[in-house]
Protein backbone atom coordinates (compact mmCIF):
# COMPACT_ATOMS: atom_id res chain seq x y z
CA UNK A 1 0.00 0.00 0.00
CA UNK A 2 1.49 3.67 -0.85
CA UNK A 3 2.04 6.13 2.07
CA UNK A 4 0.48 9.83 1.91
CA UNK A 5 3.92 11.98 0.80
CA UNK A 6 6.05 13.10 3.99
CA UNK A 7 5.53 16.30 4.51
CA UNK A 8 8.23 17.49 7.01
CA UNK A 9 11.97 15.83 7.04
CA UNK A 10 12.83 13.24 9.64
CA UNK A 11 16.51 12.31 10.80
CA UNK A 12 17.98 9.54 8.04
CA UNK A 13 19.21 6.10 9.20
CA UNK A 14 23.12 6.02 9.32
CA UNK A 15 24.77 3.75 6.92
CA UNK A 16 25.22 0.83 9.69
CA UNK A 17 21.92 1.66 10.45
CA UNK A 18 20.23 1.13 7.27
CA UNK A 19 22.39 -1.81 6.78
CA UNK A 20 21.62 -3.58 9.67
CA UNK A 21 18.35 -4.02 8.16
CA UNK A 22 19.09 -4.89 4.76
CA UNK A 23 20.71 -8.21 3.36
CA UNK A 24 23.26 -6.98 1.07
CA UNK A 25 26.93 -6.98 2.01
CA UNK A 26 28.25 -4.31 0.42
CA UNK A 27 27.63 -0.41 1.52
CA UNK A 28 27.69 2.24 -1.06
CA UNK A 29 30.59 4.60 -0.36
CA UNK A 30 29.28 8.48 0.20
CA UNK A 31 31.29 9.25 -3.14
CA UNK A 32 28.59 7.98 -4.85
CA UNK A 33 26.19 10.09 -3.26
CA UNK A 34 28.24 13.25 -3.75
CA UNK A 35 28.05 12.43 -7.30
CA UNK A 36 24.28 11.64 -7.69
CA UNK A 37 23.62 14.74 -5.30
CA UNK A 38 26.31 16.95 -8.08
CA UNK A 39 23.89 15.71 -10.58
CA UNK A 40 20.42 15.14 -9.56
CA UNK A 41 18.80 15.92 -13.18
CA UNK A 42 20.84 12.33 -14.41
CA UNK A 43 19.69 10.83 -11.10
CA UNK A 44 16.06 11.85 -11.18
CA UNK A 45 15.97 10.76 -14.75
CA UNK A 46 17.27 7.48 -14.11
CA UNK A 47 14.65 6.71 -11.05
CA UNK A 48 12.08 7.88 -13.19
CA UNK A 49 13.02 4.66 -15.60
CA UNK A 50 13.94 2.76 -12.38
CA UNK A 51 10.16 2.88 -11.42
CA UNK A 52 8.71 2.10 -14.36
CA UNK A 53 10.94 -1.05 -15.12
CA UNK A 54 9.88 -1.98 -11.32
CA UNK A 55 6.05 -1.59 -12.24
CA UNK A 56 7.12 -3.75 -15.72
CA UNK A 57 8.87 -6.52 -13.41
CA UNK A 58 6.26 -7.13 -11.02
CA UNK A 59 3.53 -7.35 -14.01
CA UNK A 60 6.18 -9.59 -15.97
CA UNK A 61 5.76 -12.18 -12.71
CA UNK A 62 2.13 -11.81 -12.78
CA UNK A 63 2.29 -13.14 -16.52
CA UNK A 64 4.46 -15.83 -16.01
CA UNK A 65 2.90 -17.50 -13.15
CA UNK A 66 -0.79 -16.74 -13.16
CA UNK A 67 -1.86 -19.67 -11.53
CA UNK A 68 0.38 -18.56 -8.13
CA UNK A 69 -2.21 -16.68 -6.51
CA UNK A 70 -0.29 -14.89 -3.61
CA UNK A 71 2.30 -13.69 -5.93
CA UNK A 72 -0.66 -12.25 -8.56
CA UNK A 73 -2.01 -10.11 -5.59
CA UNK A 74 1.34 -9.32 -4.43
CA UNK A 75 3.09 -8.17 -7.54
CA UNK A 76 -0.18 -6.50 -9.06
CA UNK A 77 -0.34 -4.57 -6.09
CA UNK A 78 3.97 -3.67 -5.81
CA UNK A 79 2.75 -2.87 -9.51
CA UNK A 80 0.75 -0.41 -8.75
CA UNK A 81 2.51 1.28 -6.26
CA UNK A 82 5.65 1.83 -8.30
CA UNK A 83 3.58 3.48 -11.05
CA UNK A 84 2.81 6.01 -8.00
CA UNK A 85 6.45 6.34 -7.64
CA UNK A 86 7.12 6.95 -11.36
CA UNK A 87 4.63 9.30 -11.21
CA UNK A 88 6.19 11.36 -8.24
CA UNK A 89 9.67 11.09 -9.80
CA UNK A 90 7.94 12.06 -12.98
CA UNK A 91 6.09 15.46 -11.35
CA UNK A 92 9.36 16.78 -9.75
CA UNK A 93 11.22 16.06 -13.02
CA UNK A 94 8.53 18.52 -15.22
CA UNK A 95 8.45 20.90 -12.22
CA UNK A 96 11.96 21.63 -12.52
CA UNK A 97 11.51 21.67 -16.38
CA UNK A 98 13.24 18.63 -17.11
CA UNK A 99 11.62 15.30 -19.31
CA UNK A 100 12.08 11.00 -18.47
CA UNK A 101 14.92 10.02 -20.76
CA UNK A 102 13.97 6.77 -22.59
CA UNK A 103 15.34 3.10 -21.84
CA UNK A 104 19.24 3.61 -20.90
CA UNK A 105 21.50 0.17 -20.07
CA UNK A 106 21.58 -0.77 -16.82
CA UNK A 107 24.71 -2.90 -16.63
CA UNK A 108 24.25 -3.56 -12.71
CA UNK A 109 21.25 -4.91 -13.75
CA UNK A 110 22.52 -6.74 -17.36
CA UNK A 111 25.02 -8.43 -15.21
CA UNK A 112 22.43 -9.90 -12.74
CA UNK A 113 20.46 -11.26 -15.30
CA UNK A 114 23.33 -13.22 -16.58
CA UNK A 115 22.90 -15.47 -12.82
CA UNK A 116 19.43 -16.56 -13.39
CA UNK A 117 18.87 -20.42 -13.72
CA UNK A 118 18.75 -21.30 -17.59
CA UNK A 119 15.26 -22.50 -18.39
CA UNK A 120 11.39 -22.30 -17.75
CA UNK A 121 11.43 -24.19 -14.50
CA UNK A 122 11.14 -23.86 -10.68
CA UNK A 123 14.61 -22.57 -9.57
CA UNK A 124 13.94 -19.78 -12.85
CA UNK A 125 10.97 -18.52 -10.22
CA UNK A 126 12.95 -18.68 -7.51
CA UNK A 127 15.77 -16.66 -8.95
CA UNK A 128 13.45 -13.83 -10.67
CA UNK A 129 12.19 -13.27 -7.32
CA UNK A 130 15.81 -12.93 -5.50
CA UNK A 131 16.20 -10.75 -8.16
CA UNK A 132 13.23 -8.58 -7.57
CA UNK A 133 14.54 -8.60 -3.64
CA UNK A 134 18.10 -7.35 -4.50
CA UNK A 135 17.18 -4.63 -6.46
CA UNK A 136 14.45 -3.45 -4.16
CA UNK A 137 17.36 -3.51 -1.21
CA UNK A 138 19.96 -1.72 -3.04
CA UNK A 139 17.48 0.47 -4.12
CA UNK A 140 16.21 1.37 -0.96
CA UNK A 141 20.14 1.47 0.03
CA UNK A 142 20.94 4.07 -2.70
CA UNK A 143 17.66 6.10 -2.22
CA UNK A 144 18.09 6.38 1.63
CA UNK A 145 22.18 6.99 0.97
CA UNK A 146 21.43 10.03 -1.47
CA UNK A 147 18.59 11.78 1.24
CA UNK A 148 21.84 11.72 3.56
CA UNK A 149 23.90 13.72 1.23
CA UNK A 150 21.20 16.36 0.40
CA UNK A 151 18.94 16.47 3.12
CA UNK A 152 20.01 20.07 3.59
CA UNK A 153 20.63 20.84 0.50
CA UNK A 154 17.39 19.84 -1.54
CA UNK A 155 14.66 18.91 0.28
CA UNK A 156 11.95 18.76 -2.29
CA UNK A 157 14.29 15.63 -3.48
CA UNK A 158 14.75 14.77 0.13
CA UNK A 159 11.33 14.05 0.84
CA UNK A 160 10.85 11.94 -2.29
CA UNK A 161 13.69 10.05 -1.40
CA UNK A 162 12.55 9.86 2.77
CA UNK A 163 9.34 7.88 1.09
CA UNK A 164 10.55 5.93 -1.25
CA UNK A 165 13.25 4.25 0.65
CA UNK A 166 11.18 2.76 3.33
CA UNK A 167 8.88 1.74 0.52
CA UNK A 168 11.36 -0.23 -1.32
CA UNK A 169 12.86 -2.09 1.98
CA UNK A 170 8.93 -3.09 2.08
CA UNK A 171 9.01 -4.76 -0.82
CA UNK A 172 12.65 -6.62 -1.13
CA UNK A 173 11.28 -8.16 2.01
CA UNK A 174 7.85 -9.14 -0.32
CA UNK A 175 9.77 -10.30 -2.64
CA UNK A 176 11.97 -12.81 -0.64
CA UNK A 177 9.11 -13.82 1.08
CA UNK A 178 8.04 -15.20 -2.45
CA UNK A 179 10.78 -16.61 -3.25
CA UNK A 180 11.48 -18.83 0.20
CA UNK A 181 8.16 -20.42 -0.44
CA UNK A 182 9.30 -21.98 -3.35
CA UNK A 183 12.33 -24.00 -1.75
CA UNK A 184 13.03 -25.78 1.60
CA UNK A 185 15.23 -23.13 3.54
CA UNK A 186 18.15 -25.77 2.94
CA UNK A 187 18.18 -25.19 -0.41
CA UNK A 188 16.71 -21.70 -0.28
CA UNK A 189 18.91 -20.07 2.01
CA UNK A 190 22.03 -21.26 0.17
CA UNK A 191 20.85 -20.23 -3.18
CA UNK A 192 19.67 -16.51 -1.69
CA UNK A 193 23.09 -16.08 -0.30
CA UNK A 194 24.93 -16.67 -3.46
CA UNK A 195 23.10 -14.35 -4.88
CA UNK A 196 24.08 -11.80 -1.97
CA UNK A 197 28.17 -12.61 -2.73
CA UNK A 198 26.76 -12.09 -6.40
CA UNK A 199 25.21 -8.76 -5.82
CA UNK A 200 28.32 -7.30 -3.46
CA UNK A 201 30.80 -8.12 -6.21
CA UNK A 202 28.98 -6.19 -8.74
CA UNK A 203 28.10 -3.67 -6.57
CA UNK A 204 31.78 -2.52 -5.31
CA UNK A 205 32.72 -2.57 -9.04
CA UNK A 206 30.14 0.79 -9.19
CA UNK A 207 29.78 3.69 -7.42
CA UNK A 208 30.74 5.27 -10.16
CA UNK A 209 27.79 7.09 -11.94
CA UNK A 210 25.61 9.24 -10.55
CA UNK A 211 22.10 7.04 -11.53
CA UNK A 212 20.55 4.62 -9.22
CA UNK A 213 22.22 0.93 -9.37
CA UNK A 214 25.49 2.81 -11.57
FE1 LIG B 1 9.62 2.15 -6.27
FE1 LIG C 1 9.96 -1.10 -5.15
Amino acid sequence: MSEAPSKTLTVVPSSTELMAELPLHWATPASWARRAADDLPTFLADHAICEQQAALFGLSLVGHYPEDRDLVVKMSALAAEEVAHLRRVTTLLHKRGLELQGRRPNPWVHRLRQHLQKGDNALLKVDRLCLGALIEARSCERFTCLLREIVDRDPEVALLLQDLGPAEKRHWRLFIELARRELPESEFEPRWQRWLEIEGHLSQQGGIRPTVHG
